[in-house]
């Protein structure tokens, strides 16, 4: 599903963040990424969906080749993807349901069965008392419950979460936990998510890897 072959990722000439990492991800997996702040965990999850390109190496993500890539590829890929961002990306002029139905309306679907489906996400992620309320009218926490919502929206092959419950509470990481296993586990989605904390009991098998200063480790 996902194949890195000594890559290495920059942002500027003179320092390579990422340094001749190579990773096999297949579908199906669950797999973690650990590491230090600063040490390249938000940057190697850019270069998987194209918002960074790759300075040496080769990049696959499902079956797409990331080096030079095209822009409409770089598309469908996308829509084949659900990220969920460290800092949310929510639009603060929509309400949460119209926020959860935007992937669904890029992917084709009308606006019932959108509206259906952001309906159903909602009452997974235990907001369905605040579908009329704009993302800013939310706690942090309930935010990152619909970002999670949107990014599960489209059913994507690939989810791609930075930091899920980076600033959550005991309550509202444990909804966030039990969707991505239910969307690894019942649907069959590959999840990779960067995380300073694997939670303890997980109770699906996963694998581990870990980022220290540019270099990936398997960690299990
Ligand atoms: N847009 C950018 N332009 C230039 N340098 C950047 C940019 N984004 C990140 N960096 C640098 O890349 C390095 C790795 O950053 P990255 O965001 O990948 O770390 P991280 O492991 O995700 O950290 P954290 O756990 O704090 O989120 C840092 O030294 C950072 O300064
Ligand atoms: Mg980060």
């Amino acid at each position: 599903m996902i194949t890195a072959k000594e890559i290495y990722l920059s942002y500027d000439k003179n320092r390579f963040i990422i340094k001749k990492g190579s990773l096999h991800i297949r579908e199906k997996e669950f797999i973690f990424i650990g590491g230090n702040s600063g040490s390249g965990k938000s940057t190697l999850i850019k270069s998987l969906y194209g918002d960074i390109g790759l300075k040496h190496g080769e990049l696959f993500v499902d079956g797409h080749k990331m080096k030079g890539i095209s822009a409409s590829n770089l598309r469908k890929l996308r829509r084949d993807i659900g990220i969920i961002f460290q800092d949310y990306k929510l639009i603060n002029e929509w309400t949460i349901e119209e926020n959860i139905m935007l992937p669904l309306k890029i992917n084709g679907y009308s606006s019932d069965i959108s509206r259906k489906q952001a309906l159903n996400l909602l009452s997974h992620v235990k907001l369905s008392h605040r579908k009329g309320y704009k993302p800013n009218e939310l706690s942090g926490g309930e935010q990152q419950r619909v970002a999670v919502a949107r990014a599960l929206a489209h059913n994507p092959k690939i989810i791609i979460a930075d930091e899920p419950t980076g600033n959550l509470d005991d309550y509202s990481a444990e909804v966030v936990w039990n969707l991505l296993k239910g969307a690894n586990e019942q649907l069959g989605i590959t999840v990779v998510v960067v995380t300073h904390r694997v939670p303890k009991n997980f109770g699906i098998k996963f694998r581990q890897l870990s980022i220290e200063d540019g270099i990936i480790y398997e960690v299990s």
